[in-house]
């Protein structure tokens, strides 16, 4: 029978005490729990946890725990449906990835699709079937700690990359056992929080809002995205979880959404927080009305739903809705028919490949940032000091945001710089800055591994400055004033204001929070076993003063002609240290031979030939950039429209060819209508957002 039929069955047969139990999700923690399934009154589990510094997931998830729950869903619950298993796996589950900014700095679907399978393989062996991912939030305000868990600040890349993350999450087909259902997060406009501040309220206009901030999310629910997770702040004074116009109005009719909209945590509740609910009832038929279909952890509407159908405030019909969406996603995930994990499935945890793929994500996030020509390293013969807090670090390497990653299959940067470098070289460690600098004078170079730890990254770990954290610069200051070449070996969750550094250190690798293989992707870039080929896909400003900057920002009235006068702020540049798109690598690229070839009326063929004209090995990430010279509205100096990543020889050419076709140029105007508006376009391809060859098209009709 057709899944929509046998909703229908259910539904029909189903109490409205069960319905509203569809629309609940419970933390696993909960004592009532599996009272709560035995009754019909839990619809989903989130199997959230916050794990102990050093010791690894304080709660492991285990396949039988989750079984033995869903069996009581099965055989003990009115109607046997299955419970739905949450829980968030962002970049990785035992096996982790790079943090998200990290490997959007790949610039490669590829990598994301990867990390994304392997997280869903490793998680659904232990019985979880939804993860609250991937984060697709744009983020222009470094200050924010969350920047580290999403794919950084354009739109375009944001969505290539999040399709990748979800067709990587579900797979072909999300009744095959390996795969997780995505949920794309946090509809919408998050990473606009005022002041870069968590939670904050957010004001942006309809055509902001549509340009920027939902395209990444409209891709993902064109790719087939079966959940969606509300913001949690309010926009313009409508909290997101009783936004109707987001939810229902934009997501649900326009897109034609139909998985389920979950809150996010307590948020339903918080409604009342935001001073538009007076009461827990009033919150719930809010959320409930917007179009939020399941209650992440609030009790909400365990507790008030009910009611208040049955006193009329509330048509069961907005509840029946809800429940066929949940519904048609468990039907999706095939739980109706195979609703247990198999307690015998091969150990796939940490497998060989999964750690390759992790390496490989790693290798390709790397961003080098400056280097003077002391990178790579010699294996031998050098006096190399390793110093810095975070150079013997490992749990640091997860990240913020990581549950489940083992942390004692972590070697440190440190270790994995001692096994790469020859029995030749000597390297010289020191846990504290005086003994660092002393022994630093024996040094032919120091690599100082610095940046954040992991408690100055991700939720609500915000920043009012981007300078490294307290001593790392008067350290590197000291080695500059000693004349010991350094590399910086960075790790951080978001961009930094490295105005300083830049200028005393000899080269800058930006390893972000890198994962389990992380350390040693480091220590292959730093001895040239391997080429650095990451590009920052967020800016980098020069000082915390500057932010929001970022690279597709719109033209001012009154633009300077000479560049470098362009200076709005009495007492900084305007440009950024390092924009976005950039990174270096250890050979040189060139390009060449820009053509711009009609095809047909409103399509045009844009191709540049790009060549290797170092003496190594590398990969190039050739970016495609445009500008909509006159329009009804004023748009942006810059936007991203293409890139590819393309590996050559030393003197190899290769002629990469881009096509742009008016969707691609349109639009969404003043009143969020979608546009396109015939004209002249100007069209860069190059290696970065400041750089590249230039040339003009016109486009006369749609
Ligand atoms: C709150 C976070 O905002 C969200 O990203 C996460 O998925 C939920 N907590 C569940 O842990």
């Amino acid at each position: 029978m057709a899944v929509e039929a046998q909703i229908d069955r259910l539904l029909e047969r189903m109490s409205l005490a069960e319905k509203v139990g569809q629309m609940c999700q419970f933390p696993i923690s909960l004592p009532q729990l599996e009272d709560r399934i035995r009754r019909g009154m839990a619809g989903s589990v989130i199997y959230s946890g916050t794990p102990l510094p050093g010791t690894g997931p304080q709660d492991p998830v285990t396949a039988s725990r989750l079984n033995r729950l869903q069996r009581i869903a099965i055989e003990e619950s009115p109607s046997g449906i299955p419970l739905l298993i949450g829980r968030d796996v962002l970049h990785g589950y035992k096996t982790v990835f790079p943090i998200p900014l990290g490997m959007a700095a790949s610039w490669s679907p590829e990598v994301v699709r990867e990390a994304a399978r392997v997280a869903a393989r490793e998680a659904s062996a232990d019985g979880i079937r939804w993860t609250f991912a991937p984060m697709l939030d744009i983020a222009r305000d470094p200050r924010w700690g969350r920047i580290a868990e999403g794919f950084g600040e354009d739109p375009y890349l944001c969505s290539a990359l999040g399709v990748a993350a979800v067709q990587g999450f579900q797979g072909d087909n999300l009744r095959n056992p390996e795969t997780v259902l995505a949920c794309a997060k946090h509809y919408a406009g998050y990473g606009a929080a005022e002041g870069g501040r968590d939670y904050n309220t957010i004001e942006i206009t309809t055509a902001t809002m549509r340009n920027v901030y939902l395209p990444s999310f409209h891709a993902a629910v064109q790719a087939g995205a079966g959940s969606i997770m509300a913001a949690f702040p309010d926009l313009g004074g409508v909290p997101v979880t009783a936004h109707r116009e987001l939810l229902t109005t934009i997501l649900k009719e326009e897109w034609g959404f139909d998985g389920l909209v979950i809150s996010d945590w307590a948020a339903i509740d918080e409604l009342r927080y935001h001073g538009v609910a007076a009461d827990r009832a009033e919150a719930a038929r809010l959320a409930a009305r917007a179009g939020v279909d399941m209650d992440m952890a609030a009790d909400v509407y365990f507790d008030e739903l009910v009611g208040q159908v049955e006193s009329g405030a509330l048509p069961e019909t907005v509840i029946d809705e809800a429940v066929r969406r949940i519904l048609r996603v468990k039907f999706r995930l095939g739980l109706f028919d195979q609703p247990y994990t198999d307690e015998g499935r091969a150990v796939v945890h940490l497998r060989d490949d999964h750690l390759q793929a992790a390496r490989d994500a790693a290798a390709k996030s790397l961003v080098l940032l400056k280097n003077d020509g002391i990178l790579p390293l010699e294996k031998s013969g050098l006096t190399i000091g390793v110093f810095g807090p975070l150079a013997d670090a490992r749990r640091t390497l997860f990240g913020s945001w990581v549950l489940d990653g083992v942390e004692d299959r972590v070697v440190s940067i440190l270790d994995r710089i001692r096994e790469t470098a020859a029995d030749g070289a000597e390297i010289l460690t020191a846990e504290l800055w005086d003994d660092a600098l002393k022994r630093a004078q024996r040094c032919d170079v120091v690599i100082a591994v610095m940046g954040e730890g992991i408690s100055r990254s991700g939720e609500d770990n915000c920043t009012t400055t981007l300078d490294l954290p307290p001593g790392q610069q008067a350290f590197l200051d000291a080695l500059h004033a000693l004349r010991v070449p350094t590399v910086v070996v960075l790790l951080a969750g978001r961009s930094l204001a490295l105005e300083r550094v830049d200028q005393t250190a000899s080269a800058i690798l930006m390893a972000w929070h890198p994962g389990t293989e992380g350390a040693q992707a480091i220590a292959d870039a730093l001895f040239g076993d391997a080429n650095p080929s990451g590009k920052l896909p967020v800016t980098f400003p020069r000082t915390v003063g500057q932010v929001p900057l970022y690279y597709n920002h719109r033209p001012t009235g009154r633009p300077l002609p000479d560049d470098r006068k362009h200076t709005r702020y009495v007492d900084q540049l305007d440009s950024p240290l390092y924009p976005f798109g950039y990174g270096l690598s250890y050979t040189t690229f060139e390009y060449r031979d820009l053509r711009i070839t009609p095809d047909g009326p409103s399509v045009v063929t844009v191709s540049a030939e790009v060549t290797n004209t170092g003496a190594r090995a590398g990969d190039e990430i050739v970016q495609l950039y445009i500008r909509d010279l006159v329009a009804s509205i004023s748009r942006p100096v810059k936007e991203l429209k293409g890139f590819a990543r393309v590996s050559l020889a030393p003197g190899e050419s290769q002629t990469v060819t881009f096509r742009l076709a008016a969707e691609d140029l349109g639009f969404y105007d003043a009143t969020g209508r979608w546009t396109f508006e015939p004209g002249t376009f100007a069209v860069w391809v190059g290696p970065d957002s400041a750089r590249g060859l230039s040339g003009e098209f016109t486009i006369d009709s749609a």
